[in-house]
């Protein structure tokens, strides 16, 4: 088999609300991340995802979409969507966007006609019963609400203004696909696929089994006490997996990348071993990461064990729901590049949250005044509680404006107020004072995107943990051909000094990792690439 070009790519997820605010409301914009387009390209990632900009009333900020063709007017116009798609092509780029088929908005037409009466041409596009059973929704207490039009209930697996569509009806699986169609025509790339593993729930509507689990894990998503046996990964979702990919197929080699919740068998149903699903699957577990050379020895072996090629897996340790992965490093750069440099040389597709290249850190804010709808459910558990089961419930605390200088609003914007307040560090980090910095963390990863893009090992080749190494000290060998590379990191914060394989030092975290005669130094929390073939 071809290997498609998604396997071998690089993702930078925008949040377009937080990226780049061009007219000057405080708000980010399509026309802002075009202004920034250059930035991307020569930092070097080869694929963007952009968080939904659709027509929305913006009451889970995006996804919750009340129409699918049309842009939301603080994000721009159709023109600027269109044009965006062009640039990012001309930069040669992809462009992936973010597609939420499970649930609409309350307030798009589908959903207005659905609930008015029992008998409108729309009626059965959402998911109605006369009677609740005992299902709860993702983010905690019962997923059925009330609706007076219709005497009757919906169902929604995330929050109440987000109704789930009953995709049982072929009328709602066909509107679907043709909005997908639609974006397709215009030359998008492929989607990121929002809250997948809910899109069918059981036909019969059976009560869910008691767990005794409270919080959600990323392998199993039952909680609040209620295994999620019958409103997540039904079989009926892996075959739409699948469905989608043939529509997709109509237009070329498109990306179809799953936010999934489930164990590996579950996540494997959706990619299939022929590659005819999903494709590529957020690797979760990882965001939980533990900063230590066991833990990273372990997941890999797991992940290579598990998703071993033709399966890709993908790399992932922040996004727009979960504390940035410098958070769980206190915030210590010379981790970041660490993590970074293991995130841009295993063998996976790498996936990184804006701000994550520059080390942008999460913000504290009251969970009374949050925009996000989440922790307004939330404000009668202490703070404190939540935190120590490392729950990330206001999500505005890891979606503030990008840091492109250290001038007013962070270069963000020019408005009086921003729509998240800047963080007060953007004085020190952000992009304009990074760059200059020979040693940052943005350089690392811009040398590290590079040696990925000339070096098909990393992106295509073979990854082999290495054994018998100093303790707090990780290595393996990728190889494609007869290109081999081997990959040395120091989760330590003492020097290390060892023999390796004779190679050459294509690359070091600090100044102080080196090669000397056979044997290689690795300063605290150092790391090298050696190129070890001929
Ligand atoms: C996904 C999104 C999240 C959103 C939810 C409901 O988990 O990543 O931001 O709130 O789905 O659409």
């Amino acid at each position: 088999m071809k290997t498609p070009w998604y396997y071998k790519t690089t993702i930078y997820q925008i949040y377009p609300r937080s990226f780049y605010d061009s007219n000057h409301d405080g708000i980010g914009d399509l026309k802002g991340i075009l202004s920034k387009l250059d930035y991307l390209h020569k930092l070097g990632f080869e694929t963007l995802w952009i968080s939904p900009f659709f027509s929305s009333p913006q009451a889970d900020l995006g996804y919750d979409i009340s129409n699918y063709t049309d842009i939301a007017p603080e994000y721009g116009t159709m023109d600027d969507a269109l044009q965006l798609i062009e640039e990012v092509h001309k930069h040669g780029m992809r462009i992936v966007f973010d597609m939420v088929m499970n649930h609409t908005s309350i307030e798009h037409d589908w959903f207005r006609e659905s609930r008015s009466s029992r008998d409108n041409p729309k009626s059965d596009w959402y998911i109605w019963r006369d009677k609740p059973n005992n299902w709860k929704s993702m983010t905690g207490g019962s997923g059925w609400h009330y609706a007076k039009e219709r005497g009757q209930y919906y169902w929604s697996s995330f929050l109440p203004m987000q109704p789930d569509l009953n995709y049982r009806n072929p009328e709602v699986k066909k509107a679907m696909f043709d909005i997908v169609r639609f974006w397709l025509a215009k030359g998008v790339d492929g989607f990121r696929l929002d809250i997948f593993n809910v899109i069918y729930k059981d036909a019969e509507f059976r009560d869910n089994p008691f767990s005794t689990k409270l919080v959600p894990t990323e392998d199993d998503a039952s909680g609040f006490f209620q295994e999620s046996k019958y409103t997540m990964n039904q079989p009926e979702s892996f075959a739409f997996a699948k469905e989608l990919r043939n529509v997709c197929n109509e237009f070329g080699e498109k990306i179809l990348l799953g936010e999934i919740q489930g164990n590996t068998k579950t996540i494997k149903n959706y990619m299939t071993e022929k590659g005819d699903g999903l494709g590529l699957v957020f690797n979760f577990e990882m965001l939980n990461f533990k900063f230590s050379a066991d833990f990273f020895h372990r997941l890999i072996s797991k992940i290579e064990k598990d998703f071993p090629s033709p399966f890709m897996p993908v790399y992932v340790f922040s996004n727009h729901d979960r504390r940035r992965s410098i958070h769980r490093i206190n915030e210590d750069v010379r981790k970041a590049k660490l993590l970074h440099l293991l995130q841009l040389t295993v063998r996976g597709v790498p996936c990184m949250y804006y701000g994550e290249e520059i080390g942008m850190t999460d913000s504290k804010f009251s969970f009374g005044s949050a925009l996000d709808p989440i922790p307004h459910k939330y404000t009668f558990v202490p703070r404190i509680f939540l935190d120590s089961i490392g729950l990330t419930v206001n999500r505005d605390e890891v979606r503030t404006p990008m840091q492109w200088d250290g001038t007013k609003n962070a270069g963000f914007s020019s408005a009086q107020k921003t729509w998240l307040p800047i963080h007060e560090n953007h004085k020190t980090i952000n992009v304009e004072t990074e760059t200059k910095d020979v040693e940052s963390l943005l350089n690392a990863i811009r040398k590290l995107l590079k040696i990925r893009k000339e070096e098909s090992a990393f992106s295509e080749g073979t990854l082999d943990l290495l054994d018998n190494l100093p303790k707090d000290v990780l290595g393996y060998k990728r190889k494609s051909g007869t290109d081999e590379f081997v990959v040395l990191l120091n989760f330590g914060m003492k020097d290390k000094e060892f023999e390796v394989e004779q190679g050459n030092c294509i690359f070091r975290l600090s100044e102080k990792d080196a090669m000397k005669n056979n044997k290689v130094v690795l300063s605290g929390y150092g790391g090298v690439i050696l190129k070890v073939s001929q």
